[in-house]
């Protein structure tokens, strides 16, 4: 008999509830919800309204709540948002004094159970966690991911649908760089169905788009107090489908890079293939000059929280 797959999600807040209900609904297989101990209780509620759920949609797989790192063990992927996120006011690297430690705690628990798991971590300041959290484990690079280049390219893709008038599915959208508020929109390579998106789009609403984009997370933040967490739980379940069932999917997520772009031992936002080997491949794609110097600036950004974190690690060591 085939064997299910095991999905641990660590974190069973906000975004952990969307991403057990999608992989439940999908059957990418069983899933164990992970929190704290003052939050287990929360995490098997959790864990069994989504059983329930599968009485009324269907589906076999088996959602536990727990806050014990065994009950994780041997899982084939790892989806991380343990952390807290963001209040008004404040940007995703003003949590790296708090998050940084509960990595460093994840990334024993996931060392200790699930060595083989394919690693997707969305806690921010995410592309200093991704590295964080691989730093702390040693796992091969190409099982640790961040993901944020879906989300951002998926807000992007709603405001360019919006406004060329045309449906979301006909949009292809590319945003690369660090998840923060100077992400790279890259026109050059976004179309709309093949015909690129400056020919049916004004310059100005462009610019406004690619400010809108950037300030994506933010604009939610105010609304309601707290994180997105339906579309982060939605990109982070594709590209767990993708390594599940080898679907080679290209899009952009946060992939230590090892000289492609010109940076080195720095997880950044970039063009990767997800397969069954995890981030099979990082594609290099040619930039124009100011696309490339706004990559300069955003890996600038990313590299400067990167040495917080090394600073704030070997302080408490
Ligand atoms: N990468 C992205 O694009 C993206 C998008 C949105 C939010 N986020 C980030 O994702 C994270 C989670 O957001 P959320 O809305 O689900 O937050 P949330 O507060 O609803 O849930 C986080 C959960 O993590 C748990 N937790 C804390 N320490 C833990 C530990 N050591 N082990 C296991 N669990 C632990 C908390 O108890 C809580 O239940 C935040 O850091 C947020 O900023 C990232």
């Amino acid at each position: 008999m085939a064997k299910r797959n095991k999905i641990a999600l660590i974190g069973a807040g906000n975004i952990g509830g969307e991403l057990a209900a999608l992989a439940a609904r999908n059957e990418l297989g069983d899933v164990v919800l992970f929190d704290i101990p003052p939050k287990a209780d929360y995490a098997r509620g959790k864990a069994l309204d989504l059983a329930q759920n599968g009485s009324l949609l269907g589906y076999d797989a088996t959602i536990t709540g727990t806050s014990d790192w065994a009950d994780c063990a041997g899982a084939d992927v790892v989806v991380i948002t343990a952390g807290v996120p963001r209040k008004p006011g404040q940007s995703r690297d003003d949590l790296v004094g708090i998050n940084l430690p509960i990595m460093r705690n994840v990334a024993e628990g996931a060392k200790k159970h699930c060595p083989d798991a394919f690693v997707i971590v969305i806690s921010n300041p995410l592309d200093v966690m991704v590295w964080a959290f691989r730093e702390y484990t040693g796992f091969p690079a190409e099982r640790v991911v961040g993901m944020a280049g879906m989300l951002d390219a998926a807000r992007m893709q709603l405001f360019l649908a919006q406004a060329a008038g045309v449906s979301v599915r006909d949009v292809r959208p590319m945003v690369l760089g660090g998840h923060g508020d100077d992400m790279v929109p890259v026109l050059s390579y976004t179309t709309i169905n093949g015909i690129p998106a400056t020919q049916l789009i004004a310059k100005d609403t462009l610019d406004a788009i690619i400010a809108r984009t950037r300030a994506g997370g933010g604009e939610i933040v105010k609304l309601m107090g707290t994180s997105a967490y339906y579309a982060p739980a939605s990109a982070a379940m594709a590209m767990a489908e993708a390594y599940l069932r080898d679907q080679k999917r290209l899009v952009p997520a946060a992939a230590r890079l090892t000289g492609q772009y010109g940076y080195n031992d720095l997880y950044l936002g970039v063009p990767v293939v997800i397969g069954r080997g995890g981030v099979e491949r990082i594609i290099e794609i040619p930039l124009t000059d100011s696309e490339r110097a706004m990559l300069a600036k955003s890996a600038a950004s990313v590299q400067g929280v990167v040495d917080v974190a090394k600073r704030l690690s070997a302080a408490a060591q």
